[in-house]
């Protein structure tokens, strides 16, 4: 089993401790990105890396009459997201590698990956299979942890050490990828 998926399958049952770590701050990033999305009147979203499906939940309240596809790599982290999510009817959850998407091209409106993009092991296959499965102006929004500058380089030094624990994260330069 790869390095990341074994990682997940071991945290999932602690993994949203660090929500709470972050007292509320990713969340409150999750739903700001998610605004972004325009997805209101949206027909089809996708949300990967999806985890314990916290994006998921806010992406399927959204959607007013449209459905969503969460998908993660790790069975016990959708094993939470389902419970979490249990009774959403719009919502579906996949288990597959987000780099090779067992999904139809150019279907959705919007595209979700919160804090996984500097989870994955290949990010720009993942990047471009979201790009492959996104209809023309549909939009994606990510939450991710990118290269520091400056004082924030100590930050991310102590950051890294708790991670290292309950978020298996490396720095990605999305921006460049793009
Ligand atoms: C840091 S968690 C983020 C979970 C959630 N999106 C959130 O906002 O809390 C990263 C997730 O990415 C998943 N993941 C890592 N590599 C993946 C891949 N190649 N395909 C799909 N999911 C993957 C992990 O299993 C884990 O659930």
């Amino acid at each position: 089993m790869a390095t990341t998926k074994r990682v997940y399958e071991r945290l999932a049952p602690v993994y949203d401790l660090d929500d709470v770590m972050f007292a509320g701050a990713k969340q409150h990033w999750r739903k700001k990105i998610i605004d972004k999305l325009n997805i209101e009147n949206a027909k089809l979203v996708l949300d990967i890396t999806t985890g314990t499906g916290r994006a998921a939940k806010i992406l399927s309240k959204r959607v007013k009459d449209g459905r969503v596809i969460a998908v993660d790599i790790s069975k016990n982290m959708l094993k939470i997201a389902r419970m979490r999510n249990r009774g959403r009817d719009n919502l579906r959850f996949i288990l597959c590698d987000a780099a090779h998407l067992p999904l139809k091209g150019d279907v959705f409106d919007g595209v979700s990956c919160m804090c996984g993009m500097d989870t994955v092991d290949a990010p720009e296959a993942v990047l471009s299979e979201a790009v492959r499965v996104l209809k023309n102006k549909g939009r994606i929004g990510m939450l991710y942890f990118s290269e520091p500058k400056g004082w924030l380089r100590y930050l991310d030094a102590l950051l890294k050490k708790y991670h290292s624990v309950i978020w298996n994260t490396k720095n990605v330069d999305m921006a460049s990828m793009i």
